[in-house]
């Protein structure tokens, strides 16, 4: 049996604001429209973003993996006997499966996700594969404070692993902010494992989240369709298009939903008026340097334990150790 663990937040009842409907209202009210992006992820995000990282120009997921396997039992290594693995934004397990089949005896998996349904399935399979591990998901946001199951607390050593460049997902204060969270979270003994995608070519980048068969669109406009489903939203999907494209001042991947036409358009409660050509910001991918993202890690106290990239240098796995 796998033991299911919810992050000790109240989940909502039928009479309660949910955050998502608090956070669209707030973020359609600003003068530029933004919605987070953790909120892509309902079960029709997960699966949309398992086809993403199939796609031939998204190359984040099989640089990411190429690497783990090519260096699978030098970063294993740092993982000790006994440790408990916890990974922030879990999605298929398909990356911790490398590590943890490298690393010797480990006692217990974390995988930390906010998408309940994927987490459930993925836990149990991979249970099945590693009979001797205690596999103990959370359903949580990882940015808020949550509790690490009994197996995750009592392990000495915690090491955090976050993988897919997830952290890219935050503002640069945010991304500081959960680097620190995760120092808490891991202890004066934690070792962390980042997969941190790199600055490189505009049309690659650009390529990778504009793919020819359109998976990324589906992903970015899915969240129109969450919003009518779970927020009495009226969205029409065909009234807004995906739109994606790299930043190089900010060194990010932009992703919007433009309104095609002058349009209101009710949602969570409110109506929100659209002019032609006025989007709402559903993400943003920071594409960092080695230095870069290692100076923001050793800013809040991680010392650096090993950098690993793949041969054109497109994307690296960076590992810290807690204290100065
Ligand atoms: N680790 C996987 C999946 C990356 S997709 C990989 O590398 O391929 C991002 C994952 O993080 C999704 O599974 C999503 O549900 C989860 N996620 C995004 N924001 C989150 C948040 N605030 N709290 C918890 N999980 C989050
Ligand atoms: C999960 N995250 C790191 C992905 C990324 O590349 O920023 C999400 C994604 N958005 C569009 N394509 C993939």
């Amino acid at each position: 049996m796998v033991a299911y663990a919810r992050s000790l937040r109240p989940q909502p009842t039928g009479a309660e604001e949910t955050s998502f409907a608090a956070d669209v209202r707030a973020g359609l009210r600003a003068p530029q429209k933004r919605i987070p992006a953790k909120y892509f992820y309902d079960e029709t995000g997960s699966l949309l973003f398992e086809r993403i990282t199939e796609l031939p120009e998204y190359y984040p997921t099989r640089c990411e993996m190429g690497i783990l396997r090519d260096h699978a039992a030098e970063i294993a290594g740092l993982i000790a006997p006994g440790a408990a693995l916890v990974e922030f934004g879990s999605g298929s397990n398909k990356k911790a499966r490398l590590l943890l089949k490298a690393a010797s005896a480990p006692a217990a998996y974390v995988p930390v996700d906010i998408s309940g349904e994927m987490l459930a399935r993925e836990a149990a399979d991979l249970h099945s594969d590693f009979p001797h591990l205690k596999v103990r998901p959370v359903e949580a946001d990882f940015t808020q404070p949550f509790a690490l199951p009994r197996e995750g607390e009592a392990a000495r050593h915690k090491v955090g692993f976050f993988p897919g460049s997830t952290i890219g997902n935050f503002e640069l204060p945010e991304a500081a902010a959960f680097l620190r969270h995760a120092g808490k979270i891991l202890g004066s003994e934690g070792v962390l494992i980042v997969g941190v995608d790199l600055v490189k070519p505009a049309e690659i980048l650009n390529a990778a989240y504009n793919d020819a068969a359109g998976v990324t669109a589906q992903f970015n406009l899915n969240l129109l369709t969450r919003m009518n489903r779970e927020l009495g939203g009226r969205f029409d999907r065909a009234a807004f298009e995906h739109h994606a494209f790299f930043n190089r001042m900010r060194n990010r991947i932009e992703m919007h939903l433009v309104s095609r036409k002058p349009q209101t358009v009710k949602a969570a409660g409110e109506t929100f008026r659209f002019r032609a050509g006025e989007s709402i910001h559903t993400e943003n991918s920071y594409k960092y340097s080695i230095e870069s993202f290692g100076a923001l890690a050793r800013g809040v106290g991680w010392r650096p334990a090993g950098v690993w990239t793949d041969a054109d240098g497109y994307f690296s796995i960076q590992a810290f150790r807690a204290g100065h």
